[in-house]
């Protein structure tokens, strides 16, 4: 009977017995404990979000650890996990899909200016408002991995011409494909839509700030559902007031829940949302975080394990 300790948002029992639920109807044996019980201790396995890292780090038999997501910086954050534990991370079609389908639906609402017309409703205002001629606009995607790389294909399928950067050559048919920092430059200039989906390591860190903003075109959108971390929050601010950002739409923050005294609340021109844009869904990852953990207690090494150098 494997045991595997659970932590998620405050362990919460309620999504703890989903996951279990979940992940029974492929590993029945299963078992879930509450990762800050005593049970958790026997465990080899864990599957965690945002967890108390310095618990996790004394759990003597863990052989291995599960992120709840895709992104795996809340694990290896402040270097407390062992280099030699390996960290898994889901990879999900329908999460890469639902991100797909948030960064279209905010590209939509950034040219056809939703946001005006709901201003102009508020005032009975029935006027048509200036048209983008989104032929003419390039939509820069940072980082075209499993999950990047289906939103830039969706977007070209809509008709836009996309442009991808990753910190390597990518492949991806039908997407001019960069990679280091002089090409990072390059799309900062050239492209009008912004979005950035990279993962969060030490070179990806503040990566959005006083000197991208500039070096992008004015009248630019920027579109975040990476990592907070990436944007220096305040340069931000002040490129949206300055209009050199027309529009910032935003997914993730420095710190989340994003503060009620954030200056971010109070910028007309940025629109929040609370880290949706792609939730980890247990029905569709179920499957292969049950095959994960088999690997794990059969002392393989599970696909979809990070390169710890790499952080991601
Ligand atoms: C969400 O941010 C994730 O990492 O899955």
């Amino acid at each position: 009977m494997p045991v595997v300790a659970f932590y998620s948002k405050d362990s919460n029992f309620e999504l703890q017995n989903e996951w279990e639920n979940r992940l029974k109807i492929y590993y029945p044996s299963i078992n879930l404990v509450p990762l800050l019980s005593d049970q958790a201790e026997k465990a080899i396995t864990a599957l965690l979000w945002k967890a108390p890292l310095q618990r996790v780090k004394k759990l003597n038999n863990l052989k291995a650890l599960i992120s709840l997501g895709q992104g795996v910086d809340h694990i290896l954050r402040d270097n407390i996990i062992d280099d030699d534990i390996p960290v898994v991370k889901i990879v999900d079609p329908f999460m890469a899909k639902s991100m797909s389908h948030w960064v279209i639906m905010s590209v939509l609402n950034f040219i056809r200016d939703t946001f005006g017309y709901y201003d102009q409703q508020k005032n009975k205002v029935y006027k048509p408002r200036k048209e983008i001629n989104f032929t003419t606009f390039k939509i820069a995607i940072y980082g075209i991995g499993s999950i990047g790389s289906v939103v830039a294909k969706d977007l070209k399928q809509l008709g836009f011409k996309v442009e991808g950067w990753a910190r390597t050559q990518k492949q991806i048919s039908g997407i001019n494909c960069h990679y280091g920092k002089n090409k990072f430059k390059y799309l900062l200039n050239a492209c009008d839509i912004h979005v950035c989906l990279l993962p969060l390591t030490s070179e990806t860190n503040n990566i959005f700030n006083n000197s991208s903003f500039q070096m992008m075109k004015y009248g630019s959108c920027f579109i975040n559902a990476g990592r907070g971390e990436q944007v220096v929050e305040e340069h931000l601010i002040k490129y949206c007031k300055s209009g050199h950002i027309t529009s910032a739409i935003l997914d993730v923050y420095r710190t989340e829940p994003l503060p009620a005294n954030s200056n971010l609340w109070e910028q007309k021109n940025i629109n929040i949302w609370p880290h949706v844009a792609a939730e980890t869904n247990p029905e569709t990852a179920a499957k292969q975080i049950s095959n994960a953990i088999k690997f794990i207690e059969n002392g393989k090494t599970p696909p979809n394990t990070i390169e710890r150098k790499l952080g991601y």
